[in-house]
């Protein structure tokens, strides 16, 4: 039977950041791409589903044109190694040819789907790749992959909201809280 509550705020223990803290976030790095991207050729890839919330705040928090598309891949295949493979799911509808793409995730984890992600799309002639993340938790790395725009560094606890899931729950949370373990725990 679901653990989860009716009422989603019940099952948070503590919040991480607030709406207020997330906004500032989404605006200074909206800042930092607007200056950064002012004459190039901007293209935003969201790796759905969890980016999504990031992905439609940061698109207006970026004040030159930007196109954008979307993507979905599979969970790595093989889990001990650094080299697991994504398999796209829903590819972009975009040519990336000399385009300067900047993919956006909620939460950089094991690094696993972004080294893998990273190589396939840099075989597609972009002129430039970087990636932008919401969350960072950086104890949890085994591929080697490092984000250029990063919202927060959280640590290794179970983070909901904004995007972020527990079994396809809580990504309508408006903040980013860690969740209760008995949820999660059997
Ligand atoms: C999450 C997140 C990243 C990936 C990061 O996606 O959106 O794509 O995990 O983890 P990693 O660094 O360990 O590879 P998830 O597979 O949970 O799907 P979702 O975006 O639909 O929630």
């Amino acid at each position: 039977m679901s653990k989860v509550s009716a009422n989603m705020h019940d099952d948070i223990e503590k919040v991480l950041l607030t709406e207020e803290e997330i906004k500032e976030i989404v605006n200074r790095i909206g800042k930092q791409i607007t200056e950064d991207y002012k004459d190039k050729n901007l293209v935003l890839v969201s790796v759905l589903k969890g980016s999504v919330v990031f992905m439609a705040d940061l698109m207006r928090a970026i004040d030159i044109n930007a196109q954008i598309d979307f993507m979905v891949v599979s969970s790595y295949t093989g889990t001990s190694t650094t080299s697991g493979q994504v398999k796209i799911i829903k590819d972009l509808d975009l040519d990336l040819t000399g385009l300067d793409l900047v993919i956006v995730e909620d939460i950089l984890d094991t690094g696993k789907t972004l080294h893998s992600l990273m190589k396939i799309l840099s075989t597609r002639n972009p002129k430039s790749i970087r990636l932008c993340t919401f969350l960072d938790k950086p104890d949890r790395r085994v591929a080697p992959v490092k984000a250029d725009y990063i919202g927060a560094v959280v640590p290794d606890e179970f983070v909901v909201g904004y995007g972020l899931d527990y079994d396809q729950n809580y990504r309508n949370l408006p903040y980013l809280g860690v969740l209760k373990p008995h949820v999660y725990e059997s």
